[in-house]
């Protein structure tokens, strides 16, 4: 019921201006946003960022808003993805050959779904950004939308790489292309973050069945750890954290030849455990205004989060 109707019906909402208008004005929501949101300024994405790095864990901080077709908005967003930069400065920079600090970049944000040019636009915004990174000795990930986008992002990647050979991408299992994308992007020096993907995708394009995208993260991970780059395993799921740890343990893979990655807020003892192993573990930590479409993705993954939301609304509940 929660797969077949519920997370459909809010991944549709998380795209309706109407049902934002709603939900966003609700004192309710944005308490619970605070549980997957690390605040709406740069300085409180840079303090809940420190305590991260005391504990162990990498950060990759994303400036939320996504879908932007008005251009101003997208110059604001590399202004905040500079401010954010400055802020970081002063917080441990790289110690070797993974950079502690990263940040995440949604194209759609930066310019890419702009009617005219959108391609040409998000191109010469992340450009910029990388530039400012690179001097602050933080790494740059840029994030997989929804499936009309992941040609020009992937071409944007390899622009990108040409200049920033760091630079690093998101693939998302649920596609039926990403399998032969992993292969394209094992080489040398590559930096692949793996995800399930969290879109609500056409069956022309992605598997729809939970085992059929399970089995495909399962393959795209034996080619990203039997490449020559950098895998990122991006995942709460027990059964996908076990199978990348079986690498480390045949000695496929060596502890510094990937990091896990998971969402602030989740599974935050689980965080915890694995850099305890002595593994690189790196939280994603979202922080800005645009939260609501971060935030229904979230309420779309998983009934718990859903009926977290729900109980808030019930007698009793603190406003
Ligand atoms: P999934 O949701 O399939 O859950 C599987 C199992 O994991 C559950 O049955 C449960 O056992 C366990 N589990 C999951 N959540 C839990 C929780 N809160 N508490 C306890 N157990 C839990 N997507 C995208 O399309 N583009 C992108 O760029 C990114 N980027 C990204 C970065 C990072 C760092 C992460 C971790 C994820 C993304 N995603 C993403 C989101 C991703 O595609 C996916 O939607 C979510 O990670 C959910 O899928 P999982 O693999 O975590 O497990």
């Amino acid at each position: 019921m929660f797969t077949t109707v519920m997370r459909p019906a809010l991944l549709a909402a998380s795209r309706s201006p109407r049902v934002e208008r709603t939900v966003t004005s609700m004192a309710t929501t944005r308490k619970m946003v605070r549980r997957f949101v690390a605040g709406e300024t740069e300085e409180q994405a840079a303090v809940v960022t420190a305590d991260l790095l005391d504990s162990g864990r990498y950060a990759s901080i994303d400036y939320l808003g996504e879908d932007t077709t008005d251009i101003e908005r997208a110059r604001g967003t590399v202004s905040h993805y500079l401010a954010l930069l400055g802020t970081l400065e002063g917080l441990p920079g790289s110690t070797g050959t993974v950079r502690p600090l990263e940040v995440s970049l949604k194209l759609s944000a930066l310019g890419q779904s702009l009617p005219r040019d959108g391609h040409a636009i998000a191109l010469e915004h992340a450009h910029k950004i990388c530039t400012a990174a690179a001097a602050a000795g933080v790494w740059v990930t840029v994030d997989a939308e929804n499936h009309t986008t992941t040609d020009s992002t992937l071409g944007i990647v390899r622009a990108l790489r040409e200049d920033f050979p760091w630079v690093g991408t998101v693939l998302q299992a649920y596609l039926l292309r990403t399998e032969g994308d992993c292969r394209d992007f094992s080489g040398p020096g590559s930096r692949i973050r793996l995800c399930k993907g969290a879109y609500r995708e056409p069956a022309e394009v992605a598997y729809q069945d939970r085992d059929a995208v399970d089995a495909s993260y399962l393959r795209c991970l034996d080619v990203l750890m039997g490449g020559l780059g950098y895998p990122m395993i991006a995942t709460h799921d027990p059964v996908m954290l076990e199978a990348a740890a079986g690498y480390l343990r045949s000695g496929r893979r060596g502890v510094d030849g990937f990091e896990f990655q998971m969402l602030y807020g989740i599974r935050d003892d689980e965080q915890r455990r694995l850099v305890g192993t002595g593994a690189h573990l790196r939280t994603y930590v979202p922080y800005g205004d645009q939260w609501y479409g971060y935030f229904m993705r979230r309420l779309a993954e998983r009934p718990a989060n859903l009926a977290f939301f729900l109980r808030s609304f019930g007698p009793g509940a603190r406003r």
